[in-house]
């Protein structure tokens, strides 16, 4: 089975026009975009999707700031897109993201990081269920 994560363009990240930028690095490495929409989340929505960090003092700033506008919400498909698209993405904290990452090059602070990668193949499975329905996910070749 094709590996797949679930990628999210936070509202700094679209507010700030690096939608483009970012799938082109995602294209550009070889993976696959097989689904993709714009979203405004509820704050409840945003709770379900940070769960595992409910209870944290940063949690509420959290959810306000990822319902607070237009997420583009993505799921990439390839080998090792897991791990591989967390070292795109950088260290959450954008003073630690090396420079040549998406929050390396983007970002400073770690509450306006700008994009979320799933963690782990587990995660990655939650958070498409969650966002996404399986129909929404196309299946296509590429040949690269
Ligand atoms: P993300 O990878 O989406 O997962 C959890 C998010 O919590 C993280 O990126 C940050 O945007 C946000 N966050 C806000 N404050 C903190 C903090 N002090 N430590 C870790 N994550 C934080």
């Amino acid at each position: 089975e094709a590996e797949r994560t679930f990628i999210a363009i936070k509202p700094d990240g679209v507010q700030r026009g690096l939608i483009a930028d970012i799938i082109a690095r995602f294209e550009r490495k070889g993976y696959k975009l097989v689904a993709v929409k714009i979203l405004v989340p509820t704050k409840e929505f945003a709770g379900k999707h940070y769960a595992e960090h409910e209870g944290r003092p940063f949690f509420e700033g959290l959810t306000d700031f990822l319902s607070s506008g237009p997420v583009l919400a993505m799921v990439w498909e390839g080998q090792g897109v897991v791990t591989y698209g967390r070292k795109m993405i950088g260290a959450t904290k954008p003073l630690e993201s090396a420079p040549g990452t998406i929050r390396g090059d983007f970002g400073i602070q770690v509450g306006r990081n700008i994009i979320h990668g799933s963690d782990s193949p587990d995660s990655a499975k939650k958070e498409i269920g969650l966002w996404f329905t399986p129909e929404d996910l196309v299946s296509y070749g590429l040949d690269i």
